[in-house]
């Protein structure tokens, strides 16, 4: 599993490179490929990595992505409660995921508000 990320990232970061000038002016796209996509795939084909495919996650169900196999106990619980992501919710997500769901695996984190507002505007036009 590990291996496949570092593939994926690799991946990435070689049509980071071939698209040039499109990801050095977008600070989120960068932000996105050096971080999450160390545990995440975005793409329509709908694979998945240590965590979902975050393809079109804005107004996508929380913890119900399909046939990602491997959510947390907490996480499908929480996903019983039928939260839909927001911009807004990303944004707390991201500063805090264990706050909003407690005993959830992603081990991750965006301190600096203007990162995550960068990200979220990028995940925003992935759909
Ligand atoms: C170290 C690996 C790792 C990194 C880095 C990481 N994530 Fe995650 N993420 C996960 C895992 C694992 C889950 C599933 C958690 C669970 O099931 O408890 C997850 C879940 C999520 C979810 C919830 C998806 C759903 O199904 O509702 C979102 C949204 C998300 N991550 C966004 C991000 C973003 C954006 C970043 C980068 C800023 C990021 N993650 C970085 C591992 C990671």
């Amino acid at each position: 599993m590990a291996f496949k990320g570092l593939r994926a990232a690799g991946v990435a970061v070689a049509l980071m490179m071939a698209a040039g000038p499109a990801w050095a002016q977008d600070p989120g796209m960068l932000k996105f490929w050096t971080t999450c996509g160390a545990c995440h795939t975005l793409d329509s084909s709908g694979g998945h990595s240590k965590g979902p495919n975050l393809w079109g996650m804005v107004g996508k169900t929380l913890g119900a992505i399909p046939r990602f196999a491997t959510y947390s106990t907490a996480m499908k619980e929480a996903a019983g409660r039928g939260t839909v992501w927001t911009e807004e919710l990303l944004d707390r997500w991201l500063q805090n995921p264990q706050a909003m769901v407690p005993g959830n695996e992603m081990g991750f984190s965006l301190d600096a508000a203007a990162d995550r507002a960068a990200v979220i505007g990028f995940l925003r036009t992935q759909r």
